[in-house]
């Protein structure tokens, strides 16, 4: 099959731009995956260089992302999930961890990366109880997104919102406060918010290599206090152990000892 993102002139090919690293193609090369330019890898090769660290920090993350959403299906019954600033596909999408526990979960996905968009129909192999749909919007435009992802999901009904790793490209803390809390009002008693970002005062190497990353002219994305990240949640009831540093969120048994990292997350439930 012809890839839209890699054929030339092809419309998905003209809104990619190879020549700035792109956070979800170097997010997507520390994870392992192929979907990104030699722009991305470099990029991501100097950052790595500079605090190898962050290779734990994306792969912790997505580990993170698996068990709340296990959680969320196996234990708390949700079968819907808005999934905002989605990233390019890569082992364990969301929606691959929720319909392999439920298949009956529907899941929409919102970016708004040229290039994300392009590889969008990897995001939409679902089974045929559940459904997967993608939304080319901006996170900045919470409005627009709840009546775009009301096409897939019955928002009367709880939903799962997850925003892995994209609140630090909002620069305002205000700003980012106003979006969670309006896409958490169009959401229904029952429904839950996972977040997870990356945060400043647990590993100092990992600001200095952040701080100088946005410094390159790369689309920004900026650490936060974890008491910052905490007050996402407030209002909500933020599930056991809080928002701690995401290999300590309800780590597997068998899971080795984890030192804390710069990533912090938790999951709430609206009452
Ligand atoms: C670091 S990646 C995280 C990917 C995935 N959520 C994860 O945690 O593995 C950040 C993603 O957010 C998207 N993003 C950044 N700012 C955004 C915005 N204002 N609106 C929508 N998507 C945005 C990027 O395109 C990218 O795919």
């Amino acid at each position: 099959m012809t890839d839209p993102a890699t054929t030339p002139g092809s419309a998905a090919q003209q809104n990619i731009d190879t020549s700035v690293p792109h956070s979800a193609r170097i997010w997507n090369y520390w994870l392992g995956g192929k979907d990104n330019y030699p722009v991305d890898e470099g990029a991501g090769d100097a950052y790595s260089a500079a605090y190898p660290g962050i290779v734990t920090i994306a792969r912790s993350s997505r580990a993170f992302l698996r068990r709340n959403i296990t959680y969320l299906v196996t234990e708390a019954g949700i079968d819907q999930f808005l999934d905002i600033g989605t990233g390019l596909p890569t082992v364990d999408n969301t929606h691959e961890v929720a319909q392999r526990l439920d298949p009956r979960t529907r899941i929409v996905y919102v970016d708004h990366d040229p290039m994300v968009l392009a590889h969008a129909r990897a995001l939409l192999t679902s089974t045929a109880e559940g459904a997967t749909a993608y939304v080319d919007a901006d996170l900045s435009d919470p409005d627009r997104i709840l009546t775009a992802a009301a096409e897939t999901l019955d928002l009367t009904r709880p939903t799962a919102l997850i925003l892995s790793n994209i609140l630090g490209h909002i620069a305002d803390y205000e700003q980012a406060r106003a979006i969670v809390t309006r896409l958490m009002d169009g959401l229904p008693s029952g429904s839950y918010l996972s977040i997870n970002d990356g945060s400043r005062g647990t590993d100092a190497d990992y600001e200095q290599a952040q701080d100088a990353y946005n410094e390159t002219g790369a689309v920004p994305y900026f650490l936060r206090p974890v008491d910052q990240i905490a007050a996402f949640f407030e209002g909500l009831e933020l599930l056991e152990p809080g928002v701690v540093s995401v290999p300590f969120w309800r780590p597997a048994p068998d899971s080795p000892a984890a030192e804390p990292i710069g990533e912090h997350g938790g999951l709430a439930r609206k009452p």
